[in-house]
């Protein structure tokens, strides 16, 4: 059935009576286009065409996002939540649908509370993983917490969709490694692992972002790393032999010890090898010449350094400081389209030739950045958390395809992507073809209302849905049912709920 009409005035009105009006931002009002634009990372979604939110409210207590789903529900406004703004559809800032919606955007709620004791640490939504990373250093240079490279991401949307970086060989993804949560439901009440039941639990670790409430907070387990971690960028040039390197690389990553990750971002007519190692460079140069001697790498390559360094020295560069991980605008702004794929055999090498051949020098080709999987992110079970990309699965491959300037060159790289992606069929996994959610595709597909009722369909969602979570699709759409049978924390990609007979 359908709810009452959305009513906007009313709805300021609700949120106006508990929530302070400098955290409430209207469509017109002088600091909207700023709040919305600050953590827009994907330029294609600056353009005011899109549809926008119809407020902005930026709350800095669990009360404040409690009476706005409240007052969403009462007067018929659904709500969008932003953490780090990172979605590459950008799903948590606008709607492809002329739907009115609000954002909750939970910048202010950032805190960071490690208990270098129990190995744990408390950190909010809003907070980005460089402040999880710089604070967990400050407790112990022995301890780390496996995300994502970029130290610009926001905790909440990364760790609903997995959340995988240079650890995840060693200790998974973050969603593998949280222990306990804080989230207002769909009915607006706070709930933490132990009230909201294990399935909604297992839900919000790994199902995406938007679909079983607002988390606030995450309770994670920090994890031990050597004092002094080990990073080496190689490139290699076509002449140089980057394709033999990377047909080996293909079996040989996933297959090494799990102190060893060695991802590659191959573009142009080179490819990059660059690793973390746990550990120094005089373990690391025996082992390398014993597993990949082809690679050559050699002491001269070591670059030896605390854990929390090599996160800045990764994404940022050599120069980087570790107080540049905090830095809130430190991204490049670019206009992109992202795709992913997982690899479970080996592609061969003529395949590799014609990429780079035809492929690589097209022109708006972008880069393809390789992960290994292997030793812990495969050794769990399918089903342990929903994001199943497990055994079997050799390696991930993120497309990546941006330009920088109006945006009208657009239509070269999009369609680079796309054909790209189309070329890379055969030689992915199949049945489904796999894809992960935290990569944002809507060309994977998006939900349908069908006529006559007022919640997504659950069959139309298979086919996107299996492909982000294979089996485990069908669960997390049981458990939206059971938390949120209306439907109300609904996106473009959001779980879509099962209503089961009981
Ligand atoms: P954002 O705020 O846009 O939210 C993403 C989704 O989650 C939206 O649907 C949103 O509604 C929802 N959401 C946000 N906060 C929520 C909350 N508190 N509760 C419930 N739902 C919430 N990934 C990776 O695994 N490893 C990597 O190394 C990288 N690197 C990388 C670099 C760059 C530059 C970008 C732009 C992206 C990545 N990513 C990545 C992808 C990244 O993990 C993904 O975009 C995350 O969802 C981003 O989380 P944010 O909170 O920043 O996004």
């Amino acid at each position: 059935a359908k709810g009452p009409t959305p009513s906007k005035d009313d709805f300021l009105s609700c949120l106006a009576k508990d929530i302070p009006p400098k955290l409430l931002y209207a469509k017109g009002s002088p600091s909207y286009s700023s709040v919305l634009v600050s953590t827009i990372r994907n330029l294609r979604y600056l353009s005011f065409k899109t549809v926008n939110p119809v407020y902005i409210v930026t709350p800095t207590e669990i009360a404040h996002i409690k009476n706005t789903v409240l007052c969403g529900r009462r007067y018929n406004i659904r709500i969008r939540v932003r953490s780090g703004g990172h979605d590459y559809e950008g799903l948590s800032y606008r709607s492809e649908s002329p739907e009115p919606f609000a954002i909750v955007d939970l910048n202010l709620m950032r805190s960071v509370r490690v208990d270098g004791k129990s190995r744990t640490a408390w950190v909010e939504s809003g907070a980005q993983l460089g402040d999880l990373y710089y604070e967990i250093s400050k407790a112990s240079p022995k301890l780390a917490f496996p995300a994502g490279v970029c130290p610009t991401i926001g905790v909440g949307g990364h760790f609903s969709g997995g959340g995988f970086g240079m650890l995840l060989r060693k200790y998974g993804v973050a969603a593998d490694n949280v222990i306990d949560a804080k989230l207002v439901d769909a009915n607006g009440k706070t709930q933490d692992r132990k009230s909201m039941g294990e399935d909604h639990f297992w839900a919000i670790r790994g199902g995406g972002g938007e679909s079983f409430g607002i988390v606030v907070s995450w309770k994670v387990n920090l994890l031990p790393v050597p004092p002094t971690v080990t990073v080496f960028q190689i490139p290699k040039t076509l002449n140089e032999g980057a394709i033999d390197l990377l047909t080996k690389w293909q079996e040989l990553a996933p297959a090494l010890p799990d102190d060893l990750m060695i991802r590659v971002m191959a573009q142009g007519q080179k490819a990059v090898f660059e690793a973390l190692y746990l550990g120094t460079c005089t373990t690391l140069v025996p082992l390398m010449k014993t597993r990949f001697p082809e690679l050559a790498m050699n002491a001269s390559h070591c670059n030896e350094m605390p854990w929390v360094q090599s996160i800045a020295y990764i994404h940022l560069g050599k120069n980087a400081t570790v107080k540049d991980i905090l830095n809130r605008t430190s991204s490049i702004r670019a206009f992109g389209k992202y795709k992913s794929d997982y690899v479970s055999k080996p592609i061969a090498k003529p395949v590799w030739e014609t990429i780079y051949r035809d492929w690589f020098s097209k022109p708006g080709a972008g880069i393809m950045i390789m992960d290994p999987y292997g030793a812990t992110i495969s050794a769990l079970n399918e089903t342990t958390t929903p994001f199943p990309h497990r055994k079997n699965v050799l390696y991930n491959i993120q497309y990546i395809t941006f330009w920088f300037g109006d945006g009208a060159p657009s239509v070269m790289p999009i369609k680079w992507i796309r054909d790209f992606y189309a070329f890379m069929e055969p030689y992915v996994t199949k049945n489904p073809r796999q894809a992960y959610v935290n990569y944002r595709d809507l060309d994977l597909g998006v939900n349908k209302v069908p006529a006559g009722s007022n919640v997504t369909s659950y069959i139309a969602g298979k086919a996107w849905g299996e492909r982000y979570f294979k089996g485990n699709f069908e669960k997390l759409a049981i458990t939206k049912g059971k938390v949120d049978p209306t439907d109300y924390f609904r996106n473009e990609q959001s779980i879509p709920p099962l209503l089961t007979m009981v």
